[in-house]
């Protein structure tokens, strides 16, 4: 038996032996019996409670009892609590455990108490227990004493499944669980905050609990189970919580969700329930909470997913997870990551003329980037399929949204040459485009067509020939020569030597003999096929006689020719037409001049004498050498006159029906070019330029003629017109002057430009420039002239100080000082400090230089000249005494 201790028991029973002491002592000599304590026949116990029943004997001399024990409802002796000894304990290191106590009690058990009694005690009352327990003992070895004690239990009312807060979920019906024991069996109802439970449609009291229909928040509440068994009388009450749960719901996810790759990205899912529902985010490829990755933020109140920096991998769906203790729900959404594009493959490729060719180009990207090509250089794009403007070439695509890739590839039907270069594939998703480029190389046969309009190749006095043959053709065809339907070889003929097997190769031919004047094949072959190409080798011949040679104009010293040349062959064109000639009256063609004209060129014989008689032959060179003289002509020159007319060099602006006219670029100025004429045989001396404003009424030309300007030109073969009016016609004469008179003349309307401030802006900056020389002058003499005051004034020196000493001496040396210069500027101080130079008579100033000229010139030493006419040789004016006015100023 185990040990048993019950200390509470033994303090109890040590009182009850104090008083059946003292009964003893009160009622001695009475019969000998056994009583049990309590002392009712039928104990009634709850099952679960600790009991102890004392049976005590009633004896005239308590050392005569013995074998005092209990018996048990089998009719076995209850045994005592075995002793309680100790032994001390060791692990295995040595060390003493602690004592280990009451563990294995035996469920009853016997226990002598002071004064001879017999305690039995049970420490947990059980069912099985129940029945009649009998006390028994000896006295004085004789008498058999027994009593008897009879156990009954009973089960008090228990909650077995009664929680004290439930929380049954909205829209569903729930039962309050209210779950009893008791023996006898107690009876159930239910209050809600105080008022009694009817069963009825809400709700039903039922063995288990109370059901409650179709629940609302409204349930909420504090519901009582009460549990009563009429047989013991006993009531018991259990509070139970009441609250409404409500299962999650998924309120806010998005179907779909972008993001960008690198980029940081954050969206919500968000769900209501009662209590508040936890979120959690399941990636679902890996199965795998996502707040368990590095990048991954997931806050599961709000339900915000945040990710640091999403990468290629986050693409797939998730699963949102709403969790509260009324339920789970979930949501599905897919994100897809915003990849740029790259292109990761492109390779060149090589195709053959009329057949397929097609280059692919991968490229990887989220979503799938669209593909297209275009050939380099070309802003236009093929579009996917066939295309409308070449039905040889369909751009097929390809995509793998899943795996983020696709592929292009475009495909040439029937390629040509033409389809060989570069093409860009396009690679494109919302995020960018990437680019890259590839090469698709068409081979081909080889092919002359390049050489189909070659002229033969010419050769004469034995010298080499080239016969040059290239080929296209990829691959880089081979060549080889044939003559007269046999290869040519290294060493079959010394005259025939070949420079190059491919793709060019040169024959160089050294006709030493007729016969090398021939045809020679070259073929040329590659992989994809062969081509030939005759090339003739031909003997060149110096030209034919010139067919015929017409004078067309004729002055006094040129003759110009037109010339019609002998037939050519193509590749041996003319280079030079010459020309001999001689006075007629010379015989000798070996003293005669020669000239020679590149064709095309004017043909005009210059430098000849008036009026004599001259012999004209002609002949054509070509690259072997010249031809024969012939066209024999005789062409007198007229005598001596006026030169020809010169030729301005102006293109006019043809107006509908209108003159000509040239129109000048500015307002106020216009340059006149022109050419020198034939001079007919004295040498031109100037050139007049007349030039009249006026005006266009009703078609009828009307100058002014007071305005008509006139001006002779020398050495030079341009006339800046200024100080023009803007707007206006000018009517330009231009006559060329020798000897013998003026040339017919040359006439032009001109007209200027509008433009006023044009022109003032240009009289502004000729005023400012003068001004600012002017100002910088007057202010270096003020300058001094002030120093000089001071100096005067101060300590007596400078000119003014010997001014003012001298100005005390007598006037006679006053002039002398004069005519050495020193003393002029006391004596006429200049009246202004910016004395302006006068009008600068640029480019003959017609509108003013007459008045100009009208006007006595004032030189510093007050001599007056007058000009009476003006020159312009484009620089300067010249007067007719050579003194140039334009430098001619009072500074
Ligand atoms: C493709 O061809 C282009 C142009 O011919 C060349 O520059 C490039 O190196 C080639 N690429 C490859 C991979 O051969
Ligand atoms: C032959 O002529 C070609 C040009 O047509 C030239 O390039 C080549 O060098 C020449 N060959 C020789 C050997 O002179
Ligand atoms: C083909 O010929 C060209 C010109 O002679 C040369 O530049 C090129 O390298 C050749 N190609 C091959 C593949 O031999
Ligand atoms: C013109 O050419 C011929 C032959 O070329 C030559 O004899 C003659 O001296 C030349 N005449 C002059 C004037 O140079």
């Amino acid at each position: 038996m185990g040990k048993f201790r019950l200390r509470s028991y033994a303090a109890v029973i040590a009182v009850l032996y104090m008083c059946s002491a003292i009964i003893d002592v009160a009622f001695a000599e009475i019969q000998p019996r056994l009583e049990i304590f309590p002392k009712q026949e039928v104990q009634r116990k709850p099952v679960g409670k600790s009991l102890i029943l004392t049976c005590k004997p009633m004896v005239p001399d308590p050392n005569l009892v013995s074998d005092l024990q209990w018996k048990d409802n089998l009719n076995n002796t209850i045994l005592p609590k075995p002793n309680k000894v100790y032994y001390p304990l060791y692990d295995s290191r040595g060390v003493r455990l602690p004592q280990v106590t009451g563990r294995n009690q035996p469920p009853m058990y016997t226990e002598t108490l002071p004064g001879e009694s017999l305690a039995l005690m049970i420490s947990a009352l059980s069912v099985e227990m129940e029945g009649k327990y009998y006390c028994t003992a000896s006295y004085a070895n004789t008498e058999l004493l027994e009593t008897s004690v009879i156990i009954k239990t009973y089960v008090a009312i228990t909650w077995t499944n009664a929680p004290e807060s439930q929380y049954p979920i909205l829209g569903e019906d729930y039962i309050v669980k209210c779950e009893v024991k008791a023996d006898p069996n107690p009876t159930i109802d239910w209050l809600r905050n105080g008022d009694p439970v009817r069963s009825g449609d809400k709700y039903v009291v039922q063995t288990h609990g109370l059901l409650i229909r179709n629940v609302q928040e409204s349930d909420d509440g504090t519901y009582t189970c009460r549990a009563a068994v009429i047989e013991t009388g006993e009531l018991l009450e259990r509070t139970i919580r009441v609250e409404v749960y409500i299962r999650p719901v998924i309120t806010y996810l998005p179907n779909t969700l972008e993001a960008v790759e690198g980029k940081s990205f954050a969206t919500n899912c968000t769900a209501t329930g009662k209590p508040v529902p936890e979120i959690s985010w399941i990636k679902d490829a890996a199965q795998q909470n996502v707040a368990t990755a590095d990048r991954f933020q997931v806050n599961a109140l709000t339900g915000l997913l945040n990710i640091n920096s999403v990468s290629q991998d986050d693409y797939g769906t998730y699963t949102c997870i709403a969790k509260n203790d009324a339920g789970v729900v979930d949501q599905k959404t897919k994100l897809n990551v915003l990849v740029r594009p790259q292109v990761y493959e492109l390779y060149n490729v090589t195709g053959v003329s009329q057949k397929e060719v097609a280059i692919t180009c991968r490229s990887k990207g989220r979503p799938a980037p669209a593909i297209t090509f275009r050939r380099w250089g070309s802003e236009e794009e093929y579009a996917p399929g066939t295309q409308v403007d070449d039905e040889r070439i369909i751009l097929e695509q390809h995509f793998d949204e899943e795996r983020g890739e696709s592929t292009g590839t475009l495909r040439i039907a029937r390629a040509m040459r033409t389809d060989d270069g570069l093409y860009q594939c396009i690679a494109r998703n919302k995020g960018d485009t990437a680019y890259k480029t590839g090469h698709i190389t068409i081979e081909f046969p080889p092919d002359f067509t390049h050489m189909k309009e070659l002229p033969p190749v010419f050769s004469w006095e034995e010298r080499k020939a080239n016969l040059s043959c290239l080929a296209m053709g990829i691959p880089n065809a081979t060549i080889e020569w044939r003559w007269n339907g046999r290869p040519i070889k290294d060493a079959y003929d010394k005259n025939l030597v070949i420079v190059g097997t491919g793709p060019r190769s040169d024959l160089i031919v050294h006709p030493v003999a007729r016969h090398y004047y021939s045809v020679y094949k070259c073929i040329a072959t590659n992989i994809h096929g062969t081509a030939e190409q005759d090339i003739q080798l031909k003997e060149a011949r110096i030209p034919g006689f010139v067919e015929a040679a017409t004078p067309r104009q004729i002055t006094a010293t040129t003759i110009t020719f037109d010339i019609r040349g002998p037939p050519t062959e193509i590749g041996l064109p003319i280079i030079a037409y010459n020309v001999q000639f001689k006075e007629a009256l010379n015989p000798d063609w070996s003293t005669a001049f020669n000239r020679s004209w590149s064709p095309d060129s004017p043909y005009i014989v210059e430098g000849l004498k008036p009026q004599t008689m001259y012999n004209f032959r002609f002949a054509a060179r070509n690259l072997v050498g010249l031809g024969n003289w012939g066209v024999n002509l005789q062409q007198s020159t007229p005598r001596r006159s006026a030169p020809e007319e010169p030729k301005p060099l102006h293109s006019p602006v043809q107006n509908d029906k209108e003159e000509p006219v040239i129109v000048s670029p500015y307002s106020d100025h216009f340059e006149l070019r022109w050419s020198v004429p034939a001079d007919n045989g004295e040498p031109i001396d100037f050139y007049q330029v007349k030039y009249c404003p006026g005006v266009k009424i009703a078609g009828e030309w009307t100058e002014f003629e007071n305005q008509c300007m006139t001006v002779d030109v020398a050495e030079t073969t341009t006339f800046e017109m200024s100080r023009l009016s803007g707007n206006t016609y000018y009517h330009i004469d231009l006559r060329a002057h020798n000897a013998i008179g003026f040339s017919s003349p040359a006439s032009i309307i001109m007209k200027t430009t509008r433009g006023v401030d044009v022109i003032q802006m240009a009289k502004r900056q000729v005023l400012s420039s003068a001004a600012i020389v002017g100002i910088a002058v007057g202010g270096v003499l003020l300058l001094l002239f002030i120093i000089d005051l001071l100096c005067c004034m101060t300590v007596r020196m400078g000119v003014m100080a010997t001014m003012c000493r001298r100005a005390k001496r007598s006037p006679s040396e006053i002039d002398d000082e004069a005519r050495l210069g020193s003393g002029q500027l006391v004596k006429e101080p200049p009246p202004s400090p910016l004395p302006l130079p006068p009008p600068v008579k640029l480019g003959g100033s017609p509108m003013t230089s007459p008045l100009d000229e009208k006007q006595p010139l004032q030189t510093p030493t007050g001599s007056i000249k007058q000009n009476s006419t003006v020159e312009f040789d484009g620089k300067f004016v010249h007067s007719r005494s050579g003194e140039i006015i334009g430098k001619n100023s009072a500074v």
